[in-house]
């Protein structure tokens, strides 16, 4: 087996980016994590990666102000000089131009913590619980230009309690996000999951039959 080279992209704890490279050390995973990249100088994924043994890399967003493309074209030659085959975002914490976008067409894929199309962009635990919604959780899906949409990989969902803060919800959220993040790519390096007509389609995971009712009765 071939393993696709993963690069993981951060901008900070990067504890999705541990719990990927941490799966991505079973012998029959099918893709290894060859390259960190944060844009961030200091953010505590890298330590942690680097720990890991593996290579890191940091190009700052902030010295290129607003010229978001000549960013991009300095982490895509980074990304070349690795041979990347997929991207993973992990908490990277800045909008991509559809020209980056383009270059990883079908190749780069992201975690959001919300069920999407609900909440998309920031505070989304926050929003969930104004909205006072009985069922919350997370999503990994293929990067298009549109923020925080794209064919959707894998959801995973938690019950909201009634006495849930932004920070006890999160981190539920967060337990979650650490099992779909290594299962969607496992599934997207293999080619289990692809898109079809603007939705992502997966050959052999089977859904659960399992039913989530909140409250439960
Ligand atoms: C995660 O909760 C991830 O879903 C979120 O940032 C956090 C990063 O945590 N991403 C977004 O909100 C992107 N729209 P981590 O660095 O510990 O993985």
């Amino acid at each position: 087996m071939t393993k696709r080279r993963v690069a993981i992209l951060i901008s900070g704890r990067g504890s999705n980016m541990a719990a990927l490279i941490q799966a991505a050390n079973a012998p029959d995973f099918p893709a290894e994590i060859v390259l960190v990249m944060s844009n961030i100088a200091g953010a505590g994924g890298l330590e942690s990666a680097r720990a890991a043994g593996i290579e890191t890399a940091t190009i700052e967003s902030k010295p290129f102000g607003r010229d978001r493309e000549a960013f991009e074209r300095a982490m895509q030659d980074e990304l070349l000089k690795h041979k990347i085959d997929l991207v993973c975002l992990a908490g990277f914490l800045r909008l991509l131009t559809p020209w980056f976008v383009q270059q990883w067409d079908g190749r780069m894929i992201n975690i959001h913590p919300a069920l999407l199309p609900s909440y998309r962009g920031l505070h989304t635990h926050e929003r969930a619980l104004a909205d006072g919604v009985k069922i919350h959780g997370a999503t990994v899906h293929f990067v298009i230009p549109d923020v925080d949409a794209g064919p959707i990989i894998v959801q995973g969902a938690v019950t909201v309690h009634d006495n849930d803060t932004a920070e006890t919800l999160g981190a539920r959220v967060l337990q979650v996000e650490h099992r779909i993040y290594p299962q969607a790519l496992r599934m997207v390096a293999s080619g289990q999951a692809s898109i079809h007509g603007g939705v992502c389609k997966s050959t052999t995971a089977t859904a659960s039959e399992k039913t989530l009712i909140s409250p439960s009765f």
